[in-house]
């Protein structure tokens, strides 16, 4: 490994052993208002279309946990950074099992979930191409993401603010880049997509405000 990687690597593990371990335990106090504003309506909402073995990725501190309906079989919890799998844990207790990992390498089989959830995450993942295609891998046929995501703005003015703000709200969000497209990310993908509503984040800074919530599915084989 080269002198520049070895540094890249150590200056992540600082990050994530420092900020990453306050943005963890300050995460719920950080959504709170915003949930009470109508997210968490907008999570319950999202979530009533789970059925069978479901997935979520990168569940973070279980904020959507008390939204998962009857008609949800099993649920995986997936999430890779371990101070918020930690809180995850303690949230789900029986009723899920949580799984380190990250979006894009799941250890599951193929076609072996009925549904995969997904909010506020896309933006986090480091390769979005390759979560997506993880997604297709590990739903059955005509099985379902649902999402819910923060993402670039159609108005110009605002997406540029959003790329000017990148870097910095990256590094205070923990990943988060507030400029990806992420519904021309799906659209692109081996899903379908089926709905899309636009909306906004509520009591968020404009640059996270622009919203998508809809489903994608894996279409069936003929
Ligand atoms: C903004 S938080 C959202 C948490 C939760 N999904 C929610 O709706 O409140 C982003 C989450 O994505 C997780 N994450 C980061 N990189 C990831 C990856 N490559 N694969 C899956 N999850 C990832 C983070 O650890 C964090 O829990």
């Amino acid at each position: 490994m080269s002198d520049r990687h070895q540094r890249a690597g150590l200056g992540r593990r600082l990050y994530d052993a420092t900020w990453g371990r306050v943005f963890a335990a300050g995460y719920d106090r950080f959504m709170a208002d915003t949930e009470r504003a109508g997210m968490a309506e907008r999570r319950r909402g999202l979530i009533a279309g789970a059925r069978g073995r479901t997935v979520e990725l990168g569940a973070g501190t279980g904020l959507n946990l008390g939204h998962y309906p009857d008609t949800v079989g099993e649920l995986i919890l997936t999430e890779p950074f371990p101070p918020m799998a930690k809180r995850l844990r303690e949230k789900a207790g029986a009723r899920a099992t949580v799984v380190e990992a990250t979006a894009d390498d799941l250890p599951l089989a193929d076609g072996s979930a009925d549904t995969v959830v997904c909010t506020l995450v896309l933006c986090t993942v480091d390769d979005l191409p390759a979560t997506l295609a993880e997604v297709a891998r590990v739903l059955a046929p005509g099985g379902r993401l649902l999402f819910l995501e923060h993402v670039r703005s159609d108005d110009p003015r605002t997406a540029r603010w959003q790329d000017r703000l990148e870097r910095p709200w990256r590094l205070f969000a923990h990943g988060c880049r507030c400029n990806r497209d992420t519904l021309a990310a799906i659209a692109g993908s081996p899903l379908e997509v089926e709905s899309v509503e636009h909306g906004s984040i509520p009591n968020s800074p404009a640059i996270t405000r622009p919203l998508i919530a809809g489903s994608a599915a894996l279409p069936a084989r003929s």
